[in-house]
């Protein structure tokens, strides 16, 4: 009987070096310490983290390598709109990136099965953040889905000009039946 989340699913490609989990709450000052090492995300508190692996831990992910965290993608599913994923953080260590890990673990919480009725995946994106960007196209090409955005959290607007715009990005509808392979 395969764990938790360890489905079998052509969107998620066998892989011995790296293994997906649901977060438990164990789990959450890892996911800190990662995120304070990649210095490109904003920090939130351990206490947030820990109720991320906890509370909203059927729509986030861990990634290891040799037993090590290297990636963590926090989501969650807005009350208001219970069928879309919305991606909260998404973040590689520097050693692991341009693997594919972001996108498998994207796709591995799409391809739980709690998460099968999401249609949707939404997330926010600076102008400037190229690799993100790069990556939700893929989720929208992997998906056989649009994928549109418009300004969200605006700079002067919304973060009084300490921050810069984010964009709403969204990618739907999900084909869930024709997912591509894994590259
Ligand atoms: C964004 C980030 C999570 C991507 O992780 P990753 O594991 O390297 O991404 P993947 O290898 O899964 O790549 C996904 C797609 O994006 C592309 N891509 C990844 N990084 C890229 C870059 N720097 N420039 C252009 N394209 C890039 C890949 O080629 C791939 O496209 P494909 O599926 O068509 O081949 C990683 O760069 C990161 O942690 N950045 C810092 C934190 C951050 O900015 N997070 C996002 C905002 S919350």
């Amino acid at each position: 009987m395969p764990r938790d989340g360890l489905i079998e699913d052509v969107s998620v490609k066998p892989d011995t070096d790296i293994q997906f989990d649901k977060p438990s709450v164990d789990d959450g000052s890892d996911v800190w310490a990662l995120v304070q090492d990649i210095n490109a995300l904003d920090d939130n508190s351990m206490y947030c983290n820990l109720l991320q692996c906890s509370h909203f831990a059927d729509t986030c992910v861990v990634a290891r390598h040799e037993g090590r965290l290297v990636g963590w993608m926090s989501g969650y599913r807005p009350p208001k709109s219970p069928n879309t994923l919305f991606v909260w953080q998404v973040a590689v260590h520097p050693s692991m990136r341009g693997k594919g890990v972001a996108g498998r673990m994207i796709r591995w919480v799409l391809e739980r099965p709690w998460n099968k009725d999401v249609i949707r995946v939404q997330s926010t994106i600076t102008r400037s953040n190229d690799a993100s960007w790069a990556l939700f196209r893929s989720v929208a090409d992997r998906y056989d889905a649009d994928l549109s955005y418009d300004a969200h959290f605006e700079k002067d607007r919304h973060f009084d000009g300490e921050a810069p715009t984010e964009y709403l990005v969204t990618i739907a509808p999900l084909q869930r039946a024709v997912i591509r392979q894994a590259a």
